[in-house]
């Protein structure tokens, strides 16, 4: 038996490869470097939706069946932006996709991802006592949400700058949450369900809850000369670093290097708060080196994800769900994959538990 489904294969897919060794990324066919950043998050999707879904995708046909999408999300979803303030961001969000209906669209996958923005905008806004703000159905997805949660037009380079996290972020091979909505999808129990199933793996600080955690750590730690030794008195703890580690990586994550730069360019060159990052990051590896000589540990996505987001103005509770309006692109490619297939996920356990008493050998 493999606890964690360690080396378990449980798919071909024609999506992405993650070499763990060399920490490389195949996207489609293009290494991650090659375009996150450099295509917008639609272009992004219509590459992984491309053959899977019915219709043709291309990525201005992506970007105006969004902007529909994200209209129609704004009319379904409004009944439960005032239920959703007592919740977390990520909880409201499991709250608002779990109101959509495969029903509702021909096109789910448009729908479900269209929904995303729009209701952690309106949620966050509803949460602060301002009124929600409708889509902008000609607007690119990443800015549309800025603007939406903000209320003005976002700033170029900050748009830019979720946009190219969002297509970094949108496919990443057989990791929890990707598994979990291919499971429920060979179920044939649809798309939204698929996806809010996703988005509950999604949560936890073991696959996307981690960035914010980040910065607690940064803030925690204060002063670079601090660094060293907050760090090894967590490692003593027993407690892992959030930002750190990866269950295939054995090198650097590709995409923390693709993010990093992100944020170097949004503060235009580099920054005090970049800087302090760069030196936390140092300490950190070092320690995890000594603490796990036989494991090498290494910076992953989510360090410099919660730098990006941070320097985007996002508050931290909005991090693990804008994660989410990325990997959905992933989700539901995978979930097409699935229902292709027509197989039902179900795989067995061993029993370890007390037998009943045989009657022949009782006494
Ligand atoms: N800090 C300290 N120790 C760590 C860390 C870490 N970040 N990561 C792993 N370890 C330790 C483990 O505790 C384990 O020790 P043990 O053998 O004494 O129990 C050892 O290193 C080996 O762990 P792995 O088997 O490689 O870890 P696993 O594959 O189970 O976990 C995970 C991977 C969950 C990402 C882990 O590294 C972790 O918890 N990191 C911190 C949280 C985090 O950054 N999550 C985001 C992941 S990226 C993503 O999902 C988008």
């Amino acid at each position: 038996m493999q606890a964690g489904l360690d080396g378990v294969v449980v798919a071909e897919t024609t999506l992405s490869e993650v070499d763990g060794a060399a920490g490389r990324l195949i996207l489609r066919g293009s290494p991650v470097e090659a375009i996150a950043g450099r295509e917008p998050f639609e272009s992004l999707a219509a590459r992984l939706w491309q053959g899977l879904s019915p219709i043709g995708e291309t990525p201005e046909g992506v970007r105006r069946a969004l902007g529909t999408a994200r209209r129609q999300a704004f009319e379904l979803l409004a009944p439960l932006f005032e239920p959703a303030k007592r919740l977390s961001a990520i909880e409201a969000l499991r709250l608002g996709l779990a109101g959509l209906s495969d029903a509702d669209s021909e096109t789910p996958h448009y729908l479900v991802t269209g929904a995303i923005p729009v209701f952690l905008a309106a949620t966050s806004r509803v949460k602060r006592g301002l009124a929600p703000i409708a889509p902008d159905p000609d607007a690119g997805h990443a800015a549309d949400f800025l603007r939406m949660l903000h209320g003005r037009t976002p700033e170029e380079e900050a748009a830019y700058a979720l946009d190219a996290y969002l297509a970094t972020v949108c496919e990443h091979g057989m990791n929890a949450s990707t598994f979990t909505a291919r499971v429920i999808a060979s179920t044939q129990a649809g798309t939204i369900a698929a996806v809010v199933g996703a988005l509950g793996a999604l949560k936890g600080p073991l696959h996307g809850g981690a960035p914010g955690p980040v910065l607690d750590m940064l803030d925690a730690i204060g002063t670079p000369e601090r660094a060293a030794d907050w760090i090894q008195a967590e490692l003593d703890a027993g407690r892992r670093l959030m930002g750190f580690g990866h269950r295939i990586y054995r090198v650097r994550d590709p995409r923390a290097d693709v993010l990093k730069s992100v944020v170097r360019r949004l503060q235009r060159g580099g920054s005090e708060r970049l800087a302090f990052a760069e030196a936390v990051e140092r300490e950190a590896r070092a320690a995890l080196a000594r603490h796990k000589p036989e494991r090498p540990l290494d910076t992953n996505v989510e360090f410099y994800t919660a730098l990006l987001l941070e320097a985007v103005g996002l508050d931290r509770e909005l991090f693990t769900p804008v994660f989410a309006m990325g990997r959905v692109a992933g989700w539901t490619a995978h979930i097409f994959e699935q229902e292709r297939t027509g197989r039902l996920m179900r795989p067995q356990s061993t029993y370890v538990g007390p037998r009943p008493v045989d009657a022949t050998t009782r006494a």
